[in-house]
């Protein structure tokens, strides 16, 4: 993927063909500010209200209590990205913007949006990260409402990949107990229950985040195969005779020492035989070309933890340091920049 300044039309690629495009000025100035209009747009409820009915500036400004004139520069810009569009003076939902925040979006991310504004706060410690190497431990700093925010753009996020671990997880045939560590909102367990019927799941979770996350669960339609049971992954035991195991999005957060930890507990966890799933963000190969859309993940996700984006090669290591056997990573051309690490107990 390239994010960037691409020029359109005759005269922008003259302007680049004479190298007077001033790409530090655009790069500094049109990307976030791009990124705000739509975190805002999506806390002002705009795109819900146009998926409702189209409006023109002054109607939709006034149906949500908004400042008309900064509306229509923030619609304009939103126009340039492609979620809305302009016929005659009324503003509507592009197909791009329907699917993505359209009332009945195939493919939402209205949750994920509106978790921009505190994901914002974070980015903006890259400097004491770069000073320091030490991430910003996101778990402790979330509080209120955008604790629940964070959930439910988690869940937005899983709806991409938990059909991909549910099909290339192997799950023996009688299997009965999941445990998704660290599961959230517990889609991922549901997934791979889902596709093994008789197995159930239950998600091993931070106390604080089980009241939002059951809501979520219900709410999505899973909670006849998963149920919620407190854990700090880091401290307790994940239970025993479990069949299945999944870490997802989670080992990011920790350092090689903590992960190898956490395997051991999930080892002890699973009956013999039982399998265990990783998946996770994957750090770039060093010899890799940079590329956008990978480095920018592994930068934040290095930003918003303490340890690191890890390497296929990472997770292959401590899977059979910890006694797992036949590790191996599968990928998908659908997930860049992302890995699923299966192995056996
Ligand atoms: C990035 S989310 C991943 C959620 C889900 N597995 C997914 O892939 O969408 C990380 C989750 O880890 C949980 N978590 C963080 N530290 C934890 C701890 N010490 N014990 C239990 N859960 C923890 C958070 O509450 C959060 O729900």
């Amino acid at each position: 993927m390239r994010y960037g300044t691409i020029p359109r039309g005759l005269k922008e690629r003259l302007a680049e063909v004479l190298g007077v495009v001033p790409y530090p000025m655009l790069d500094v100035l049109v990307a976030p500010v791009q990124a705000r209009a739509l975190i805002a747009a999506a806390r002002a409820s705009v795109f819900k209200a146009l998926g409702e009915k189209a409006a023109d500036t002054p109607e939709l400004a006034s149906r949500l209590g908004l400042d008309k004139s900064c509306l229509d520069l923030v619609l304009r810009l939103l126009a340039s990205m492609g979620y809305v569009k302009r016929r005659a003076s009324s503003w509507s939902l592009t197909r791009l913007g329907t699917k993505h925040f359209g009332p009945d979006a195939p493919n939402p991310f209205r949750d994920f949006v509106a978790f921009g504004a505190p994901q914002w706060d974070w980015i903006s410690r890259l400097d004491d990260v770069l000073r320091t190497g030490r991430g910003v431990e996101i778990h402790r700093t979330l509080q209120g409402s955008d604790w629940n925010l964070y959930q439910r753009a988690m869940a937005e996020g899983a709806r991409d990949f938990a059909g991909f671990v549910a099909r290339e997880l192997p799950v023996r045939r009688e299997a009965r107990l999941c445990l998704d560590v660290a599961g959230s909102h517990g889609l991922v367990g549901a997934a791979v229950c889902r596709a093994h019927p008789g197995l159930e799941s239950v998600v091993l979770e931070r106390a604080d985040a089980i009241p939002e996350a059951s809501r979520l669960a219900a709410e999505l339609g899973i909670s006849d195969v998963v149920s919620f049971r407190p854990c700090d992954l880091l401290e307790d035991e994940y239970g025993e005779g479990a069949d299945v195991v999944i870490l997802a999005n989670i080992l990011h957060h920790f350092s090689p020492a903590a992960n190898r930890g956490i395997l051991e507990r999930a080892k002890r966890a699973l009956r013999p035989g039982g399998s265990l799933a990783i998946f996770d963000i994957e750090a770039p190969r060093p010899q890799a070309p940079p590329e956008a859309a990978g480095d920018a993940a592994a930068l934040f996700f290095r930003i918003t933890s303490n340890g690191a984006c890890f390497s296929g090669d990472d997770y292959l290591a401590w899977l059979r340091d910890t006694g797992f056997v036949k590790p191996r990573v599968v990928r998908s051309l659908l997930l860049p920049s992302r890995l699923l690490a299966v192995a056996f107990a």
